[in-house]
């Protein structure tokens, strides 16, 4: 017999005939009522259990998180809350699960002792919620990409280049720690390496793609990416997923337009197609809201945030203007910023992107011409020389979701910030081969996956929207 899922199931109105399903219990109650759930939906089915005809050691077993095969009639629902229910003729236990030691009971758990829990926690409503939507927006960017003539490259994941030149990387070596090759002048011979040089997991494939995008024409990538950065925060992973798209003969004012296009497309798409887990998402949001002082509480519920990101214009406005808007702020002026601002110049803090968007524009705010000295060497400087055609596009909760720009297609220019940026030219020299043969305007963005699925869901924090998270001191399972 088809074994039909419990999202069909719930849909059907195939009233009277016999049905099979496999899922998992989520409560048994009276010895009665069992809430199914297979994963496929946000909601369970409720099985009916005839327990006068039903072995007392199958009942004894029927308790939650474990798993069950059920044959049964699919009935109209006596009860409240559902449309069908399913009267079961045959129960089989193909798992079992103590109830005294499974660690997800039917309660409320805090995030935390579900973090420790990462194996487990994905069967309670909020994750297997959280990574369904996860699910949904990852197709929506490949379906997005794919049906605007986009390629989808694999860039390496190990590389032999810095990217961003943040130098906040992981490195990939074969050496045993303490017995790696030195050269005479005692450092370690990393010729002598698996690869034959230094090598890390890559920060961006952007420097790869650029070289797909200079004959593809419109790439883009989607992968892991790895930081080493010691920041213990909300909104950072040392494993997270980056989007990349890379487009030749496209300026800065194009990109923008894609990054906005992009991202209203992919959460159109989960608003669409993830109603009942984004329903109740928002309901959770709500609730978590409530136990934050009145002030600071959200004006909007989820659902009225991702209607409103989609259904409104992003705001451009140059690092220049917020600078200056910054500046003349309030929290500025009272000295509550913990990084004050006081010169054209200075690298934007969370706290200041925050400011912008959520207290100045109340709007998702793309900033854009940012001063050369704080950003990638590879981006284009503008006339003045002393910006560069960068871009950030910032969200509210959030903060920065896409760093992008147009990068410098002038061999000369990118040469000579490569040497007073005191990079290896050497190491580039693939790189500015692009400059040498058929250079062309290009631009592209990355866009961190995981800060998409935290704003599409209003999870606070960024370790529960990727499966595993890997965060300082933190590499378990
Ligand atoms: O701004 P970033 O560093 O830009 C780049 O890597 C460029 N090469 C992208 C490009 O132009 N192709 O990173 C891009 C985005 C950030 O805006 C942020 O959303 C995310 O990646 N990101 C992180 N997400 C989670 N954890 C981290 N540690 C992140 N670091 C960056
Ligand atoms: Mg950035």
């Amino acid at each position: 017999m088809k074994v039909s899922s419990v999202s069909d199931l719930l849909q059907s109105s195939l009233f009277l005939q016999e049905v099979a399903v496999k899922g998992w219990v989520r409560t048994f109650r009276s010895n009665r009522f069992i809430a199914l759930n297979d994963g496929s939906t946000i909601n369970n089915i409720q099985c009916v259990v005839d327990f006068e005809n039903t072995d007392e050691a199958v009942l004894k077993r029927i308790s939650t998180g474990a798993a069950v095969s059920i044959k049964g009639t699919l009935v109209e629902s006596q009860g409240r809350g559902q449309k069908v229910e399913i009267q079961v003729l045959e129960i089989e236990i193909l798992g079992d699960s103590n109830p005294d030691e499974y660690p997800i009971q039917p309660k409320r758990h805090t995030l935390e002792f579900l973090r420790e829990n990462a194996h487990l926690r994905v069967r309670t409503n909020t994750f297997s919620a959280v990574m369904r939507v996860r699910s949904a927006l990852s197709f929506a960017v490949h379906k997005y990409f794919q049906e605007n003539g986009f390629n989808y490259v694999n860039t390496p994941i190990i590389t032999g280049s810095d990217a961003e030149g943040a130098g906040e990387m992981f490195r990939v070596s074969t050496f045993e720690p303490n017995e790696a090759p030195l050269t005479e002048d005692g450092k370690v011979d990393f010729s002598q390496d698996f690869f034959g040089k230094e090598t890390n997991l890559t920060v961006s494939g952007q420097l790869e793609a650029e070289t797909y995008a200079m004959a593809l024409g419109k790439v883009y990538t989607f992968g892991p990416t790895f930081r080493a950065e010691n920041s213990n925060t909300t909104r950072h992973l040392a494993e997270f997923w980056m989007i990349e798209p890379e487009v030749a003969f496209m300026d800065l004012d194009g990109n923008m337009d894609l990054s906005e296009d992009f991202i209203k497309s992919v959460l159109s798409y989960v608003l669409e197609n993830c109603k009942d887990d984004l329903a109740f998402l928002d309901q959770r949001l709500t609730q978590e809201e409530k136990s934050k002082p009145q002030a600071e509480r959200s004006e909007m519920s989820l659902l009225e945030k991702l209607h409103f990101v989609v259904d409104n214009n992003f705001k451009r406005v140059s690092y220049t203007e917020a600078i200056d808007i910054l500046r003349n702020s309030k929290p500025n002026k009272k000295k509550k910023f913990q990084f004050p601002i006081n010169e054209w110049g200075a690298d934007l803090q969370s706290e200041h992107e925050r400011f912008l968007v959520e207290k100045h524009f109340k709007c998702p705010v793309i900033l854009f011409d940012y001063p050369a000295s704080i950003k990638a060497f590879y981006m284009r400087l503008n006339e003045d020389g002393k910006t560069v055609r960068a871009m950030d596009v910032l969200f509210p909760g959030i903060g920065e979701i896409v760093g992008g720009s147009q990068r410098e297609e002038r061999l000369d220019v990118l040469k000579e910030k490569i040497e007073t940026m005191g990079i290896d030219e050497k190491e580039l020299w693939w790189y500015l081969d692009l400059r040498k043969y058929g250079t062309a305007v290009h631009s592209g963005f990355g866009l961190g996956f995981e800060r998409l699925v935290q704003f599409a869901t209003g999870m606070n924090n960024i370790r529960d929207v990727i499966p595993f998270p890997r965060t300082p001191q933190n590499a378990e399972f």
